[in-house]
């Protein structure tokens, strides 16, 4: 119902997110990692504190302030970020999984900076563990667990199909490849879809008027 759509109140709910990108390190002074400001997981804490919940953020590294009111730790690499989404996962309502996470890490980590020397140098990579795949063996039926799902090419099929394998209550699909929308930016266009099929297709807005929209949508149905 619509009108219940436009209340939020999140007094008494443990809101878990994550934001950010990880870093993969390459050797002591590189690494590999994704295009992520951290924005959007932000602006969802600060939104969720400001309508009462009690937020922990787990964040990969940005420039951005720590949101007053907001428990936040600090990881640097994926790995760390599963280990602290799986620490605090039995102690939250909800968990919001904003970051951007490193498909890949490197396979060994070079103890020294690596020299320069051929013309064409190769990393071998590693597949990291899924989180929300890890999350989704280890949640119980009343949590709410919500994706992300960046796209540059068929966002709604693509971005059902992780709904669909992470076993999500809701995947929140973002169109990369519309300008000026979604990564380093301040504002974003997304359609939230839920497991039961449904879709809600939000115009642009800036992310910390967004992050109320989502709260109000992932809550409230
Ligand atoms: N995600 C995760 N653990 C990973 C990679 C991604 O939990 N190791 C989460 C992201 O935080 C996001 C969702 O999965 O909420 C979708 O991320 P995305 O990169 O779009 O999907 P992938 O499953 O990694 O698939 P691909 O990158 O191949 O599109
Ligand atoms: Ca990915």
């Amino acid at each position: 119902n619509s009108e219940a759509n436009n209340h939020l109140n999140l007094s008494g709910k443990n809101i878990l997110i994550t934001a950010g990108p990880t870093r993969e390190a390459i050797d002591p002074v590189r690494y590999l990692t994704n295009h992520s400001s951290g924005k959007m997981g932000y602006a969802l804490a600060e939104a969720a504190v400001r309508y009462g919940a009690s937020v922990t953020l787990i964040s990969g590294p940005t420039s951005l302030d720590k949101p007053s009111g907001v428990n936040l730790i600090k990881v640097t690499n994926a790995q760390e970020m599963l280990d602290a989404v799986l620490q605090e996962l039995s102690n939250s309502d909800l968990l919001i999984k904003a970051a951007a996470v490193a498909d890949y890490r490197p396979k060994k980590v070079a103890e020294h900076k690596i020299k320069k020397h051929d013309d064409s140098l190769t990393i071998e990579l590693q597949k990291n563990t899924d989180i929300l795949t890890e999350v989704s063996k280890h949640r119980s039926a009343k949590q709410i667990i919500v994706g992300f799902a960046a796209e540059s090419e068929n966002l709604l099929v693509n971005a059902k199909k992780k709904l669909q394998t992470k076993k999500l209550d809701f995947i929140i699909a973002n169109d990369i490849s519309k300008s000026n929308s979604g990564f380093d930016v301040d504002y974003n266009q997304v359609i939230i879809c839920n497991k039961d099929g449904s879709i809600k297709e939000l115009p642009k807005l800036h992310k910390k008027q967004l992050a109320v929209e989502i709260l109000k949508e992932i809550t409230n149905s």
